[in-house]
Formats: structure tokens, sequence, C-alpha cells
């Protein structure tokens, strides 16, 4: 076994992904590091001209107030995510992120995204907070934006960081990251004062619909596998909403989004009888108040219609894409040139983000205008930016956090110096792609104030960043040691490959954490039970082996996976109550209990002990 050469990167602010919110953190802390004289220095384990949620494009952003045509106030979005999460948020940093995500669209726009125009030159809306772009190319314009003002060489991509370093001296203060190159035999340690962590949320937790060759073909981003979570998780940061979760309607197989078709093009979701799925359940919602009389439905609450129709029998669902297209047609007076650009919008809607949707329609002989589609949920995903809260547990802004939530820096963990953005930062959902990067900027011009004030070098012991290097490469020690057990690589008795580990994992959270093949249904003694097979999972995990690099990718994306798996068990099994039902449902729980449960769940991981604590934390409302 070749031993991996090291290479020690030294830098002030070192991000960790280049996603959306990532290139938010790198533009903005490179701006204010440059007047300090202070080094930007990002890492990515693709290539961040595609990588993150955003790489194959968007056709709208979903978060946009237009607060120069006076169209929203950051009020009126606080009281959409309020209604939303069924009244559990961070107010303070859904607040900051309203107040200023504005800015990051403006700047999308002067570097070149195209943005759809009304004849009076404000901005085409699909919805009330959602405007539609031409979006194919989003992530390569955002990202040379941020590529560019931390220079070249400070980007360092097709580098997986496995591990956040703490500091020798006080370990409740970041030192920096260790990852390893996807393409070289080589470890970078790079020490830093502060780490921004924007390393994405978790695909891959859950059983997905699709398997076999189909595997990856999931709504979001594949490649996001919970490296946020786990690294911070490891590092001790407490934890908030992990519990929480997203579940949405989606083409079926494609995954295409509904969003444009739902806002825009008004189209109606109905059973196999020709039955309106939100009309037939209405009277379902009045078990959830305040929320279920509260306009726009929850997100969770139109699954749970969805869930109540499924069993009463009347799946299939179906969008009526044909009679929203054949309403517009008419209404465009049936003039072809009019009816034209309405197709070419409903194609690029999926051309734009997920083209396998149009290759569905296509292969399946699927016209729109005439053919309804079908509709499913998908299965859970761990994710903060979306319509879901997971993440770490941050400081808000000093003039609108209460006193309780801020302790000196925004979007800093509760550890010293190590700070979260989009998918990162729990308890603030609704960001999408816009508000992930303006929380990246939020985080990037605090990473930079936090050094001037706490200007001290971190201070690195080498045994830790030793141990870190031999434990990277035990997958490597495991296949070299075993191979010659068996006569074939993918049967061994001796070790366990990725894939393998993936697929049992998966199989532990769809049976008892409530995945989609468990219709979102988990108890007490089902957790337990997971927990238990967790557990032993846990165990083999150190036998998992690695032939070349990819592999090596593939084992620490699985360990990323099982942090995350066990943080959101932990989370479910502590929260008696069923808060969000059609994301998930504690049958021993099974209704909303605002007196006692109206809280944060927190979580704290010991590394030293190896044990979780998990705490209520107050909820404080600041916008009235
Ligand atoms: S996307 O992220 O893949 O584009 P999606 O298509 O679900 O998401 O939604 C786009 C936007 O529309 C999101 O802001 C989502 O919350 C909102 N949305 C989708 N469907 C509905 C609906 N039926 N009612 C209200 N809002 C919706």
């Amino acid at each position: 076994m070749v031993q991996p050469e090291t290479e020690v990167v030294e830098t002030d602010v070192l991000i960790l992904g280049g996603g959306m919110a990532g290139c938010g953190a790198a533009f903005e802390a490179a701006y204010w590091a440059r007047a300090k004289g202070l080094k930007v220095t990002i890492v990515e384990k693709a290539a961040i001209e595609r990588s993150g949620a955003v790489a194959m494009g968007l056709s709208a952003i979903n978060l946009y107030l237009g607060m120069r045509w006076n169209q929203n106030t950051p009020e009126d979005f606080v009281h959409y995510v309020r209604q939303d999460l069924m009244g559990m948020s961070r107010e303070d940093l859904v607040y900051d992120i309203a107040r200023h995500v504005d800015s990051s669209v403006h700047m999308f726009e002067e570097w070149g995204l195209p943005i759809f125009k009304n004849p009076d030159g404000t901005y085409k809306r699909e919805g009330r907070w959602q405007i539609m772009i031409h979006g194919e190319s989003y992530k390569p314009i955002v990202a040379e934006a941020a590529k560019t003002a931390v220079g070249d060489g400070n980007v360092y991509e097709r580098i997986f960081v496995a591990r956040l370093l703490l500091d020798d001296k006080d370990p409740g203060r970041i030192a920096g990251a260790v990852g390893f190159s996807v393409r070289e035999n080589k470890i970078y340690v790079f020490k830093a004062r502060a780490v921004i962590v924007t390393a994405g949320g978790a695909t891959g937790v859950f059983r997905p619909h699709s398997h076999g060759e189909g595997l990856g073909r999931i709504w979001y981003a594949p490649w996001n596998t919970g490296s946020a979570y786990s690294l911070m998780i490891q590092a001790g940061a407490t934890m908030t909403q992990m519990e929480h979760r997203l579940v949405v309607a989606r083409f079926k197989d494609g995954y295409g989004p509904v969003g444009m078709w739902f806002l825009l093009f008004k189209a109606v979701l109905e059973n196999a009888k020709g039955e309106n799925i939100e009309q037939k359940w209405a009277s379902l919602l009045k078990e959830w108040e305040p929320y279920g009389s509260g306009k726009p439905i929850p997100t969770p609450l139109r699954n749970h219609q969805m869930m109540a129709d499924f069993r009463a029998g009347g799946a299939p669902f179906f969008l009526r894409t044909d009679t929203a297209l054949q309403r517009m047609y008419q209404e465009a007076a049936n003039d072809p040139k009019k009816i034209r650009e309405i197709e070419a919008d409903a194609w690029e809607d999926f051309l734009d983000m997920t083209m396998s949707q149009a290759l569905i329609w296509a292969s399946d002989n699927i016209d729109p205008a005439k053919t309804p589609s079908e509709i499913v949920l998908t299965e859970p995903y761990l994710m903060g930016s979306h319509a879901s809260g997971t993440g770490a547990w941050v400081s808000g802004p000093e003039d609108a956090a209460p006193t309780e939530y801020f302790w000196g820096y925004n979007r800093m963990t509760t550890v010293k110096g190590l700070f979260a953005a989009g998918d990162g930062v729990g308890g603030s959902a609704h960001k999408f792609s816009s508000g992930s990067h303006v929380e990246g900027r939020l985080a990037g011009k605090a990473a930079v104030a936090y050094i001037m004030d706490n200007g001290a070098a971190p201070s690195v012991a080498q045994d830790q960043v030793e141990a870190i290097r031999a434990e990277l490469w035990k997958p490597f020690e495991n296949y070299e040691k075993g191979r010659t057990a068996s006569t074939t690589d993918e049967i061994n008795p001796t070790y366990l490959f990725p894939k393998m580990a993936l697929h049992r994992l998966q199989k532990i959270m769809d049976e008892y954490a409530a995945g989609q093949g468990s219709q979102y249904i988990t108890t007490e003694a089902m957790l337990q039970k997971g927990l238990e097979r967790m557990k032993l999972f846990k165990e083999d995990l150190g036998k998992l082996a690695a032939r070349d690099l990819h592999d090596l990718l593939r084992c620490w994306e699985v360990w990323d996976r099982t942090w995350c798996a066990e943080a959101h068990m932990r989370h479910l099994l502590f929260r008696q109550e069923t808060r969000w039902p059609g994301y998930y449902y504690r049958a021993d729980y099974p209704t909303l209990d605002d007196k006692n449960w109206k809280v944060f769940v927190n979580s704290r991981y010991d590394a030293a002990k190896g044990e979780w604590a998990l705490e209520k934390t107050p909820f404080l409302s600041t916008i009235p």
C-alpha cells in the first residue's frame, strides 16, 4: 500500500465546499480580507464550476423579495416561513437573509444571469417569492465571481474534506481541516484561523425510490452526502432541528420540480379518480391549527393530504399539466407564437435543472399539453435550505437576534471560529440558492471580523494530524490485507465495499426512521431498534475497503451519511410529538403539542466520551 504524501496549506479564512453558500462566502470574505491583508482559501470535492445543489442549473430563484419595487418586506417573509415550518424557525436568521437576499440576486444579474422580465422591467414571478431565470449556467456564473475573488492559487478542487481540526491548546476552537485528493495520492492539511462549513445537505441517507442502475436519480443532488453536518457534529458543534427533513412532491422517476406548474401554471393535483386532493382533504388540515387554516398550506401538510388519499385508495396521483396548458393556450387566444412561448417555458423548466425529466417525458411519449403526469413523494432529505431546517445552531446577527441567540459573530457555531452557511445552518428554511449565497456572504464577513478580534494563529498537534491520516487510509489497508481471502473482489469475508454499506444504511433508515417504505411512520420502539442496528453497522464500517481513490471517497461519504442518520434518529426520538405531519409521523405521539414542544431540539456530540446530549432550547419569536 502506497502511503500518501502530505501537503500543508496555511490560510486565514478556510471555506469548505464551493456550492452557492461557499461561493457567497468566498466572494464576501475575499472583499473584507483584501483590506486587512488576510488570505481566503476555498476547498471543493468536485469542481466549483459545476458543484453543489445548483450544479445542473435552475429555472427559478425561489427567494427574491423585490424590495426595490416594494413587492415584499423581510417581515412578510418571516411570516411565510413561520407558516410553512409550522411555527418553528430561527426568525432572526430568516429575517437576516430576507433583508439582504435581493442584493445577491442583483449581483447574479450583473454577472450575466438572464432573468425573465415583465414589460415594465420588473422580474417575472413564478410565485410570491420566486422569480424565473434562464438558469442552465447559473452555477458557472456564480462560481466565476467566487474564484476570481479569492484568486487562482487559493482554490483547491477535487479534495474531499473529511475532518475538522480543533486547536491543540483550546479544543473549543477551530484550527483547520484535513482532506484527501480524489485524483492523487495526497492528503491536505489546511491550517486556518476561521473555517466556514458550506459543504451541503444530505441525500442518500434514506432508501430512494430509484434502485439498481437508477440509484442516483433522486431529487436533491446525489453528491450532497451531508459533509456539512458530519464535519460539524464530529467537531462538537451544537446542531438543531436534525429531526427535521424534507419530503416533496415530484414528477415520478425524473424528479422534475413542481413549483412552476403549481404556482405559475396553476396546475391541479388529482388522484386516479379525478378528485382534487387539496379540496377533498381540506378538512384534514383543521387538526393542525393554527397552521392548518393559514395560507399557503405548509409543504408538510400538502404531503399529509396526499398520504391520506393514498391510504384511502386514491393513488396514483396526477398533476394536470394538460388542463393547465390547454387553459393557458385558450387565454393566449390560440395565438401560435404565444403558445410556442408557453410550451418553451414548460420544457425549459426541466431543461434548465432536471434534464432527466424532459428525457422521461420524451421517452414515455408524453406531451404535457395532452397527458397528465404522475406525482410521488420523495424519500426524506436532510437539508437546511429548502422547506426544511436541519443544521448547526449558530449565532444570529447582533442587531436582530435576541441575546440568547447571539454570541459575538453572525453565523458562528458553538465552536469558536467555526462558521456555517447554506444547508449547514439550521432553523432557517426557504433560503434556496439565493439565500444560501447571501448567508455565505454574511458568514464570510463575520469570519473576517472574528479573525481581526481573535488574532492568534491556530495550533495544530502533529499527532492529531497523523491519527486522522492513518484513519483515512484504513480502507486501503483493509482491502490489501483481505483481498486474498476470496477469489472475487466483490464478495469477501473480511471487508465490505461502500456501496454495500450504503444499501445497509438506507435499509435501516427506511425501515426504522420513517422512510418512504414505512409510509414515513416511526415510534420510540422502532427508533430504539434502529439505533441498536446502527451501532452494529458502525462497528462493521471499520471494515470498509477501498481499491482506489474513488472507492475511498465513497467510503467517507458513507460515514458522512451515517453521522447524519444517527443524529436524525436521536432527534426523532427526542421530540415526542408529530410537529410536521407529511414529513414524518411519531405514531406514539400523533399530534402537534405546542405546549411542550414549541422548542428547538439541540444536540451535541462529545467525541472524547463518544456520547450524545440532547436538550430542549427555547423558541423565541423576534418578529411580530
Ligand atoms: S424546487 O426547489 O425544486 O424548485 P419546488 O418546485 O418544490 O422546488 O418549488 C419551488 C417553489 O415553490 C418553492 O419555493 C416551494 O416552496 C414553492 N411551492 C411549490 N409547490 C407549491 C405549492 N403547491 N404551494 C405553494 N408553494 C409551492
